[in-house]
């Protein structure tokens, strides 16, 4: 057993971190626009069977491997990877397969932060706007003030600089003094702001058109638009899963090698799936949507990227309170990517502190400085193009949540089902466990439906894609 290596303090503490790492911008801004984009109603299916033939497997599978892991003192995935491919495998061959994953996950991880963080500032740099009504009472679109607020580093910049900073404040206290503290304070705020919001929607009457109610809003999402169903949606569905609950990144698992060696497993990381699910369609999509339709009607509804920035920007301006429940939706995305963000930076540490020794402190400032540099090109883009059409961002944000973390993703599933295989892999997992999971969970979901879901889905969405052009 590895000395000096920290363990979550309290079992709230745990829930609540993961609950963090796994609630962020994914809920509250990616959601609402992917299911508006992907059909409504018929995003909710696919999204739905993703949750349960992959998310869910997946997600026990990643806590295993993690818990696996710092039991040894690793919290990356890529000697995670080694360790359980290494008896099947022998050396070597395991040392290339972790070593070629880590890459992986590091590369995806940087992909990610290169415009997560920045959205982040973002919302940082829009509550305050919201509260000092920074885009009330002027005679400019929405739209307008988003993209000067983008292409004016002394926004955009400022408050990216902040979070950051904020970031590396935080993760230098370590894990419990740094990580847990901060979930502890955060996350319960998140779902009073968000219950506070959810309440204000549903009482709102349209100021527009009397046909326009949040009730209304609520059935876009509800309602199935079939013909809208395909392969695309279906991997946009999928991609959205392994987004929101942070798969296929190393995060949970870097997350779950500070449990206790014989902390429970299961139930653990079914409550956090709940919270996520809940903070995301419930909260997410009770809010945004409904908000945008009563005001916006269905058109204001499918505006894409910037439907958290542009179009509900535009609803607070018309709201009694609007400045305050501005503040409030943006503080809650805030909250939600902080905490998020905390989960990849800890990742980037580890990788640090573990593989190259330098002290956590240290480390903090290493990742704040290759945040910047990371992060550049996406602050740049409306800088130097003086557009706000955020194409790099958008792309990234299509590649990352459509294909990296699903492909990861596959890999875990072949290394945990193949590899590692069944017999320890279920016994690590119901070790300490309440809940134990059946055989025919790794038998049939890990080694078989959770892998070949994802491979179907790839292999389609990429041919239909290719097919229209
Ligand atoms: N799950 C988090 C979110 O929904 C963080 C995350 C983003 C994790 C991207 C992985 C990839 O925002």
């Amino acid at each position: 057993m590895p000395e000096n290596r920290e363990n979550w303090g309290t079992k709230i503490g745990l829930i609540l971190d993961m609950a963090g790492n796994a609630i962020g911008l994914g809920n509250f801004w990616r959601f609402p626009y992917q299911v508006a984009k992907n059909g409504g109603g018929a995003f909710m299916l696919p999204y739905f069977a993703a949750l349960l033939l992959l998310g869910i497997p997946l997600i026990y599978v990643e806590w295993m491997q993690g818990r696996y892991g710092g039991k040894y003192g690793h919290g990356t995935i890529g000697c995670m990877t080694y360790l359980q491919a290494k008896e099947k495998l022998g050396h070597s061959s395991a040392a290339i397969i972790g070593a070629l994953i880590g890459m992986l996950v590091f590369s995806v991880t940087v992909l990610v932060n290169a415009y997560y963080t920045q959205i982040t500032g973002w919302t940082l740099g829009y509550s305050y706007l919201s509260l000092t009504g920074g885009y009330m009472g002027t005679a400019r679109s929405t739209a307008e003030v988003f993209g000067s607020y983008i292409q004016n580093p002394s926004l955009s910049i400022t408050f990216w600089v902040i979070t950051l900073a904020l970031l590396a404040f935080a993760l230098s206290r370590g894990v419990q003094k740094g990580i847990e503290a901060w979930a502890k304070v955060m996350m319960p705020l998140l779902y009073v702001f968000g219950f506070i919001l959810i309440i204000r929607t549903l009482t709102l009457g349209s100021p527009v058109n009397p046909d326009w109610s949040p009730i209304k809003g609520l059935d876009y999402i509800w309602s199935p638009k079939w013909s809208e169903l395909n392969w695309q949606s279906a991997l946009a569905a999928a991609g959205q899963i392994f987004f929101t609950l942070s798969l296929g990144m190393g995060i949970i698992q870097n997350y779950a090698s500070y449990l206790k060696p014989d902390e429970d497993i299961v139930l653990s990381a079914t409550t956090t799936v709940f919270l996520n699910e809940f903070a995301e369609v419930i909260l997410g999509g009770t809010i945004a949507i409904p908000i945008a339709y009563t005001f916006l009607g269905p058109e204001g509804v499918a505006s894409g990227v910037g439907l958290s920035f542009i179009a509900l920007p535009n609803v607070f301006r018309m709201m009694t309170g609007g400045q305050f429940f501005g503040a409030l939706w943006f503080l809650v995305l805030f909250v939600a990517g902080f905490t998020s963000a905390i989960a990849m930076y800890n990742y980037l540490i580890t990788i640090l502190q573990e593989d190259l020794n330098v002290p956590r402190k240290i480390g903090a400032v290493v990742v704040f400085g290759f945040y910047i540099l990371v992060g550049l090109p996406s602050a740049l883009e409306p800088i130097l193009t003086r557009t706000s059409e955020l194409i790099f961002l958008t792309e990234l944000d299509n590649w990352v949540g459509n294909y990296f973390l699903v492909i990861v993703g596959l890999i875990e599933a072949v290394v945990v089902g193949w590899l590692f295989g069944e017999k320890k892999a279920k016994e690590e997992i119901n070790r300490g466990s309440y809940w134990k999971v059946p055989s025919g969970f790794f038998n049939v979901m890990v080694k078989f439906i959770t892998p070949l879901s994802i491979a179907v889905l790839l292999i389609f969405s990429t041919k239909s894609y290719i097919d229209d052009g």
